[in-house]
């Protein structure tokens, strides 16, 4: 049932590419230049009318969440708040009619986002599930919906669920920033085009595996890690942190790049292996100069570059190279080397990489 690999979590990052083309077939139809999606089309009125989009999930579902965030507002041009589901349903959320709730979970059955949901759901608010698992307690609940169509995901440790996650709220914003005038019909265009490569693309991003493993080895016995990454990125670095924490029991943070002059800069030393998502688009050269800050302190960098980059490389002590897209979509290919990474270095240290101490698949405790 393993199809040959060691691990569930193994098998389902490289299922990825499959995954995605899964999700968006039928409803992506890039000759015709047409996202087609039931659950949106038939409520087409309440996504074009919505003053704000509110995201609600939990874990890795929540860094979905927090990537669409980017997306809609780049896309479609709507505001958007992302909430942990825990802290929505014990605040006073103001929730209005005209707010559109995007519940995101790949089990469908995590118990504070399905608290969340009913709360939005008595205010008045039309709610979206984004889930995986057909048929469950959360798909059921809310009042319409698109399935990531990820297959079984079996391992702890979420990854095609991501990534997927991440396909189906790109078709959502690229199409309402079609039907809201946002898109030139040529611009739709080319992203559907480009969206069309992103599986392809993944395998080549899988092909670092080798390298991957290099940098396993120099950093398994690091007692901490640090991951940045700006814009479209940052939640990217969250991600990877929380695959490295949940599998390798290994303490990793991720911070928004710029945001370590105000505080985390001072962990940095020799003894620091800092992963940093430096992809040649949007704050290039920001992140160009944190990492310079970083190694004037010794640290150590694991830089995630696009193909071909030539300065990172320079200053990098290890680099991760992933195919060039445009930068909406660069979290697609970005994340796949960091889930590498956290499954090497749990494998490594002998971790149970499938189901890892204290946590289960799906937590149905508040
Ligand atoms: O099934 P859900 O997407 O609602 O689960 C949410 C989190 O429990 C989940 O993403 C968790 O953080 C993963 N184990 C992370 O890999």
């Amino acid at each position: 049932e393993k199809a040959g690999y060691d691990h569930f979590m193994l098998k389902e990052i490289y299922e990825q590419p499959e995954a995605i083309k899964d999700t968006y077939r039928g409803r992506m139809l890039p000759e015709k230049g047409l996202i087609r999606m039931s659950g949106v089309d038939d409520n087409i009125e309440k996504f074009l009318n919505a003053k704000r989009i509110i995201v609600i999930a939990c874990g890795t579902s929540w860094h979905a969440g927090l990537v669409s965030e980017y997306l809609f507002e780049d896309f479609a041009r709507i505001p958007v708040e992302v909430e942990y589901a825990s802290e929505f349903r014990y605040r006073n959320p103001i929730i209005n009619e005209d707010d559109v709730v995007i519940a995101i979970s790949q089990s469908g059955e995590t118990a504070d986002t399905m608290a969340a949901i009913k709360i939005a759901k008595e205010k008045g608010a039309f709610v979206f599930g984004v889930c995986n698992v057909v048929g469950s307690s959360i798909s059921r609940e809310t009042h319409a919906g698109a399935y990531t169509h990820a297959g079984p995901e079996i391992g702890v440790a979420s990854t095609k669920a991501f990534t997927t996650q991440i396909t189906i709220l790109t078709l959502i914003a690229l199409k309402l920033g079609k039907q809201k005038g946002e898109i030139s019909n040529s611009q739709f265009h080319a992203y559907l085009n480009e969206l069309n490569t992103i599986p392809e693309k993944i395998e080549r991003t899988l092909e670092t595996n080798e390298e991957v493993i290099k940098v396993a080895e120099a950093y398994k016995n690091a007692k901490n890690c640090l991951y940045l990454g700006r814009g479209h990125n940052f939640p990217v670095a969250l991600e990877g942190a929380l695959k490295l924490k949940e599998i390798s029991y290994i303490h990793a943070e991720g911070y928004p790049a710029a945001e370590m002059k105000h505080g985390p800069i001072a962990l940095i030393d020799e003894m620091m292996p800092v992963v940093v998502i430096a992809t040649k688009k949007g704050h290039y050269e920001k992140v160009v100069s944190n990492i310079q800050e970083i190694k004037s302190r010794k640290g150590k960098i694991i830089a995630v570059v696009t193909e071909g980059d030539t300065s990172v490389k320079q200053m990098a002590d290890h680099i991760l190279e992933v195919p060039d897209t445009i930068e909406e979509f660069t979290p697609l290919l970005t994340t796949i080397p960091l889930q590498l990474l956290s499954y090497h270095i749990a494998v490594m240290l002998d971790k149970n990489v499938d189901q890892p101490r204290n946590l289960a698949k799906s937590v149905t405790v508040e």
